[in-house]
């Protein structure tokens, strides 16, 4: 690709694999714009439950989603979601949510909502002046984005993650959550076709933007 073509990168793995921190050195190496898509269904997550909407397909599902206005306002460089002009705080990382967020997110008519929105970044990211996007989540290299410029798929053995959870004091069930993403019907995490696994369980974080960062400039010299 030249140099002035807009480039996209998809990370994709289950929780706690690095993914957030990875794209943000990434992000500030690149001056690239970050999309965390996780952070999209965690606050659709929090507006439907405080609507008093269950995790099942049924017309009060579908009404509360379509009367929702989604926009985007950018801070730091990330791409944050605004539902009815709220954007998300801490409280979408509660305990409460991370209990949720699968069942809601395996919903299709969840998926379905947001599925052009996440590709309606690309053209946000331009309008704002960055030179590419990189976001986050289990079905952007698969789904949202299969023709991104560089795909990695993220791992770490279930010490490493749970060892950074505890680090965070943060209270998660990621097996619970990797079991329903990786079953579910519509979009299921999956490692993409033609990604790169990175293993980040003996690795620090720098070592892991580096490693990540090759990529990222093979694809900008190709
Ligand atoms: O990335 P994070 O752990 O914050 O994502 C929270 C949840 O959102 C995931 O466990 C998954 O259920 C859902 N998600 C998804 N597809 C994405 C990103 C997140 O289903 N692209």
């Amino acid at each position: 690709m030249s140099k002035d073509q807009f480039i996209i990168v998809a990370i994709d793995g289950g929780a706690a694999s690095g993914k957030s921190s990875t794209s943000r050195g990434l992000r500030d190496r690149f001056c690239l714009m970050r999309v965390d898509t996780g952070s999209f269904y965690r606050s659709i997550t929090l507006k439907l439950l405080e609507a008093g909407v269950e995790a099942k397909s049924n017309a009060k599902l579908n009404q509360a989603l379509e009367k929702m206005e989604l926009k985007t306002e950018i801070e730091s460089g990330d791409a944050m979601i605004s539902i009815d002009g709220w954007t998300p705080d801490e409280s979408i990382r509660s305990e409460r949510i991370n209990h949720s967020v699968s069942d809601y997110a395996a919903l299709p008519e969840v998926r379905g909502r947001l599925l052009q929105y996440q590709r309606n970044q690309k053209e946000v990211a331009q309008e704002n002046g960055y030179s590419g996007l990189i976001m986050e989540g289990r079905d952007i290299g698969s789904v949202i984005f299969p023709d991104a410029n560089v795909k990695l798929f993220l791992d770490a053995s279930p010490e490493a993650r749970a060892l950074r959870r505890a680090k965070e004091g943060i209270v998660d069930s990621m097996e619970k959550r990797d079991r329903i993403d990786s079953t579910r019907k519509t979009a299921p995490l999956k490692r993409p076709e033609g990604s790169i696994i990175i293993d980040s369980s003996e690795m620090s974080l720098e070592e892991v933007i580096d490693e990540a960062a090759k990529y990222i400039e093979a694809a900008l010299n190709s």
